[in-house]
């Protein structure tokens, strides 16, 4: 079966082991895309992406640069495969991913016996590709001073970009032609801790438009192991390079432990936004899970002891005299969940240290992770919370000194384990100890990587913050349920810039989200910040606010606003009311940075929830409800903009109303600029 695949397959073959030519061409299960793989006359080799005739990327080289000269490489073989699998999602989007793509294995070699086998996936919804480098005579590690992946482009496209900081993915997205990008102009940034932007490049995932309305996402999947890649970014021959995030500490970028596989790269290729965020390609390229059972980690709603700290209100040291992790707030705010269904809550700041954590050179063993503030009971905390059915979510920031981090592990997972606390709340905070290191470089994967691993051994499930990319790990190992890396909620507490514009979201849900889960903290509903924050405020309406349940996915979901503010609320029946947990996601409607429109079932149940969000457009939506079940009346209650709601001057404008709807039957929906909805459909009988 196999070996007639391969026959098919090799354009020019003239025998099936041993191909008389050198190129090979692999197409989409569907037929739609094609990957033509080749080696030039002078031993490069290269490939081409099409769908039909229309060239999506250019013939493009690919290599690794090991330092002294180019290899030449000789053609050893191709083999051509398929795979088709179906696995299920512990938590997730959906329950049940369908993988299917066709695959390329080609094995190069050079005349000095260096071995390389390039594979190359394709299934209907893009291309990866990835280099293996098998054990090589006595080598065991070779250092790679760069990757040479690259992209070119056929024609210039609408871009929405982050520039290549090696630090830090807090910046806004820009929209610009890719002949337009220049991200050393985001150098300056007065609201960061730490960044580094040493080329123009920009991060990933990375999200054209093209003029034909194809959408092409440039990312990576299964990072481990290896350096973040950023793109290179050569305007005047809309060419993308892979440029590795590297160390002032090595001359290469990173060490290769033979054999070593590198992570994906990845194009995903879509007619329109929507499939972009309904693709599941890049958990598809990972491993299947290492960590079999993660049913100790239920998806859940969370309050905190967080927001009141970016409002100002309370502090995380408690020398200020406002601390905010005491024994009683945190119980009031136990209560406060505990009376609305909520299951966990985060507690910031419990743990000494935080009088010497930001803007300090000397970071190391500040934060020991088990030593609580004199005013926080924490046993006593979690057995309150466990009564009341509300589990403590911990909290480990470790101010980026994660030499002290790593010599804590074992001490700090092994008290969450006594505890019976399953979740964590990690975050990099300042420039890395040691020095000369990066966020996104190899030191720092192989760092969250050792975190990941020993939260599995003691069972505790990670949320990171200021984290490296997820790239789908989360399908290896299911004890990573969310991450930060956007700028999140958090900016609009305090950043001096105005805070997160109203097309932030309806970019990110197309951009960052492909990462998979984001952490983002949604469900403000005191939208002015007054009194607390007088001149910063969140650029949406309250709608917006709630919708962004249902669009920015997590497993967990934070209530973050203060309890005043949603006591009494008849809107907080949304929040809930919403679940974190999905049987199947359907992605209605969308284009990047304008609008996004998702639906979801409830896992084991069939309520379905629906959001949408706009950005700084006012807009018109008339929905087919064709994915609710059929026969079944349902109960829908839109949480919607007023019809003078406006995220600059009205946000918190909203109205509710009450319908009975079935399969079949449309919903239109009215969003003011900045604005959003959402809707929560329950069969009746
Ligand atoms: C930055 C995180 O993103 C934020 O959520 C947290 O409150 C602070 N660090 C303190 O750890
Ligand atoms: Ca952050």
């Amino acid at each position: 079966m196999r070996l007639i695949l391969i026959c098919a397959i090799l354009v020019l073959a003239a025998a099936c082991s041993k191909p008389a030519s050198q190129q090979v061409q692999l197409s989409s299960p569907d037929g739609l895309l094609q990957a033509e793989v080749y080696l030039t006359a002078d031993g490069q080799p290269g490939y081409r992406l099409l769908r039909g005739e229309v060239v999506l990327i250019d013939s493009s080289s690919l290599g690794l640069d090991f330092g002294g000269k180019a290899a030449t490489w000789d053609w050893q073989s191709a083999e051509t495969d398929s795979i088709r699998e179906s696995w299920e999602m512990p938590w997730g989007e959906q329950r049940v991913v369908e993988n299917h793509a066709n695959s390329l294995s080609l094995r190069l070699r050079t005349g000095q016996d260096l071995q390389m086998t390039l594979h190359f996936r394709l299934s209907n919804d893009g291309l990866a590709f990835r280099y293996e480098l098998p054990a090589q005579g006595n080598d065991s590690v070779l250092y790679l001073r760069e990757e040479l992946s690259a992209f070119n482009l056929p024609a210039d496209a609408t871009a929405w970009w982050l520039p290549g900081d090696w630090d830090i993915n807090e910046h806004l997205y820009t929209r610009s032609a890719v002949s337009k990008i220049n991200a050393l102009s985001k150098r300056n940034h007065p609201n960061l801790a730490q960044t580094y932007i040493p080329h123009n490049a920009v991060l990933t995932p990375f999200t054209q438009r093209r003029a034909d309305g194809i959408h092409l996402a440039f990312h990576e999947a299964s990072l481990v192991d290896y350096p973040e890649m950023t793109l290179g970014v050569d305007t005047n021959n809309l060419r993308l390079n892979s440029i590795l995030v590297g160390s002032d500490n090595t001359p290469y970028k990173a060490e290769l432990r033979l054999p070593f596989k590198t992570p994906w790269r990845v194009v995903m290729v879509s007619q329109n936004a929507a499939g972009l965020l309904a693709s599941r390609l890049i958990d598809n390229l990972n491993e299947p899970a290492k960590l079999a059972d993660v049913s100790w980690f239920k998806p859940t709603k969370y309050v905190g002891m967080w927001w009141q700290m970016h409002l100002g209100i309370n502090s995380w040291d408690m020398a200020s005299g406002k601390h905010g992790a005491t024994t009683a707030k945190v119980k009031e705010l136990i209560d406060f969940a505990a009376e609305n269904g909520i299951g966990a809550i985060l507690v910031e700041g419990w743990n000494t240290g935080w009088e010497h954590w930001i803007g300090f050179e000397d970071r190391e063993g500040v934060f020991d992770f088990v030593t609580p503030y004199a005013d926080y009971d924490l046993e006593g905390i979690v057995a309150y919370g466990r009564a009341k059915g509300v589990e403590l979510i911990m909290h480990h920031e470790t101010s980026s000194a994660v030499t002290t981090y790593d010599q804590q592990l074992d001490t700090a997972y092994r008290l969450m384990d006594r505890l019976g606390i399953r979740a964590v709340k990690t975050g990099y905070v300042g420039k890395i100890i040691p020095k000369g290191e990066y966020h996104h470089g190899q030191y720092m994967v192989r760092h969250h990587h050792r975190v990941i691993e020993k939260a599995a051994q003691y069972r505790v499930a990670v949320n990171a913050h200021e984290p490296i990319k997820g790239a789908g790990i989360r399908r290896t190992w299911p004890n990573v349920i969310s991450r930060e890396g956007l700028r999140g909620q958090e900016f609009n507490a305090w950043s001096s810039d105005g805070g997160n514009p109203p097309d932030h979201l309806p970019t990110v849900a197309f951009t960052r989200l492909l990462d998979g889960p984001i952490d983002y903290t949604p469900g403000i509903f005191n939208l002015s910040l007054k009194p607390h924050k007088p001149n910063n405020q969140v650029n949406t309406t309250l709608a917006h606010q709630l919708a962004l349940y249902v669009v920015i996915y997590s497993p967990i979901q934070m209530v973050p606003d203060l309890p005043e503010h949603y006591r009494g609320h008849p809107a907080f029946q949304f929040i809930r009311d919403v679940a974190v947990d999905w049987e199947q996601s359907r992605v209605l409607a969308g284009e990047v940075g304008e609008y996004a429109v998702v639906a979801r079932q409830e896992r084991g149940g069939d309520r379905w929830f629906l959001g949408a969000i706009t950005g700084y457009e006012a807009r018109q939506l008339d929905l087919p409800l064709d994915f609710l079940a059929s026969g079944k009346k349902y109960r829908v209650v839109v949480y919607e903009d007023a019809p003078d709601a406006h995220w600059q001057n009205k946000p918190a404008a909203y109205n509710i109303r009450t319908l009975e709807l079935q399969k079949g039957d449309r919903l239109q929906l009215s969003l003011a600029p900045g604005g959003g909805a959402a809707v929560s459909l329950v069969p009746v009988n």
